[in-house]
């Protein structure tokens, strides 16, 4: 397993933690993994072993995907797209608490989602809001009323085709800082627009290299983040994502590297693309 032996402001090259093992709830180190530490500089023992609280906004309704329900209580290859995601979350060995932002007419679809799911993380159903930040904001409220919580990775219910090793490569790197995103860089040539007399007019051209695409989960320290949600609250700004309230403060959030087939399932072309892939890594671990 390769490993992160320095933290150079990119932490792309954090590897995959993924050698905790779950047992009711609580998390236990495999020799292995204490092994393995060694090769860790910088990080401490015990900050490693932070159980990792994880929300997923889950409250849309998918109005871009067309369907009458929410896009996530949609079937994929057999199950739920948010049975998906939440296999993914439950399989991380960092994760040791779900909490699902989601709207309570959802609540009884969600709940057979779980019974027929035996995820060995706890869940929670918490209510969301009218908007993502909303959502985010009840959760992130409900966890820092706990008192207990340190850290918190955000995850996109409709991201999941995330694997198991993103949530802990972001959970790992969480250790070192305050604020973290997924990203991928952009692949394309991205312009910047206006609209003109004419139509749609290019203003500029930034520089590709610099460009990275927003994913999820995104991590932040949770008193931080409890923080920033409050001035938004009070200042109105609206955001898309969580890193964009630390932006506005000028508190710094760090890159994880994403993966290309972490998409957000949007459009019914999206489910196309998520099967495809889904099959791939089924044919894959036969
Ligand atoms: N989300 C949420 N609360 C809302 C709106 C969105 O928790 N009020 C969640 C969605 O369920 C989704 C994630 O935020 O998992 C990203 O949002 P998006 O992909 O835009 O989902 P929807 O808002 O449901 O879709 P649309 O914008 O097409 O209506
Ligand atoms: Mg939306």
């Amino acid at each position: 397993m390769s490993c992160c032996a320095r933290f150079d402001g990119r932490l792309s090259d954090l590897s995959d933690t993924g050698l905790k093992i779950k047992r009711g709830g609580q998390v236990w180190p495999s020799l292995l993994w204490l092994v393995d530490l060694k090769q860790y500089t910088g990080i401490r023992l015990n900050a490693l072993l932070d159980p990792m609280h994880l929300l997923i906004p889950a409250a849309g309704s998918g109005k871009r995907m067309g369907a009458a329900v929410n896009k996530l209580l949609l079937p994929l290859l057999g199950q739920p797209i948010l049975a998906w995601t939440l296999q993914a979350a439950d399989r991380a060995s960092s994760i040791e608490w779900i909490g699902i932002l989601s709207q309570p007419g959802d609540w009884p679809a969600i709940e057979q989602i779980l019974a027929a799911m035996d995820l060995s993380t706890p869940v929670q159903l918490l209510q969301g809001g009218a908007t993502r930040q909303e959502s985010v904001y009840r959760g992130v409220e409900y966890l820092y009323n706990l008192g207990t919580v340190e850290r918190v990775l955000i995850h996109d219910g409709a991201r999941c085709l995330a694997t198991p090793k993103l949530f802990d490569r972001c959970s790992a790197a969480l250790q070192q800082v305050d604020g973290l995103i997924a990203a991928i860089p952009v692949k394309d040539t991205i312009k910047v627009t206006e609209t003109g007399p004419k139509g749609i007019q290019i203003q500029s051209t930034p520089e590709r290299s610099r460009l990275w695409a927003a994913q999820t989960p995104q991590g932040f320290r949770l008193s931080l983040l409890w923080q920033a949600h409050r001035e938004a609250l009070a200042q109105g700004w609206q955001v898309t994502d969580d890193a964009a309230l630390f932006e506005k403060l000028g508190w710094p959030v760090y890159i994880v590297e994403g993966e290309e087939s972490n998409l957000k399932l949007t459009t019914p072309w999206d489910l196309v693309l998520a099967e495809q892939i889904l099959q791939q890594r089924l044919e894959l671990a036969r």
